[in-house]
């Protein structure tokens, strides 16, 4: 379910935050003012309020957390399962209090009978743009018990903030 896009951009992304930790704590060649941007993104506390986009051009708009670490949102995925009319879709989750945090929400979709939940992380990239690393699973309703072992599918999501 995942593009090879959205796969090597993932990938080009973790080695950049790599390189980025790197330069920020061991020092070395980098100009002084440019030491100092990156340090000062590394440092930038992630912030989820917006709409972001993931490699499958779904997107979802997430308000402030609360003090608590609660959030909700609305979420457009591109891609279903059903061949139905995709509906705005509610979501829930919270994030730890952390700069860079470790996040979890949950889509209860309008248009079947399934839900998605999602773990992931948010890091930064060197120029200080928040992005979302996740893994998700996505249970569809079954008739019965029995059919359980069909119910469930896992995949990976990263999502950019855009607005
Ligand atoms: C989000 O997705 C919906 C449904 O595909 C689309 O209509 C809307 O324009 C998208 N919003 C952004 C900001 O891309
Ligand atoms: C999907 O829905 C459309 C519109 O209702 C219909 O024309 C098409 O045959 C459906 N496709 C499948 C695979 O059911």
């Amino acid at each position: 379910m995942r593009t090879p896009e959205g796969t090597d951009s993932g990938t080009q992304l973790f080695a950049h935050s790599g390189t980025m930790k790197k330069t920020c704590c061991a020092g070395g060649v980098q100009t002084l003012a440019l030491l100092l941007a990156l340090c000062a993104a590394a440092r930038a506390q992630c912030d989820l309020e917006g709409t972001w986009i993931n490699e499958l051009n779904s997107n979802m708009t997430l308000s402030k957390a609360e003090g608590n670490g609660l959030f909700s949102g609305v979420y457009n995925t591109r891609v279903s399962l059903m061949n139905t009319t995709i509906i705005t879709s509610p979501l829930v989750g919270y994030q730890q209090s952390l700069k860079e945090p470790t996040i979890g929400f949950t889509v209860n979709w309008k248009f079947s009978g399934s839900i998605t939940s999602w773990v992931g992380q948010c890091f930064h990239t060197p120029q200080g743009d928040p992005f979302l690393v996740t893994t998700w699973l996505l249970r569809s309703q079954v008739g019965k018990v029995e059919d359980t072992w069909t119910s469930t599918r896992v995949g990976q999501d990263v999502f950019f903030r855009i607005m």
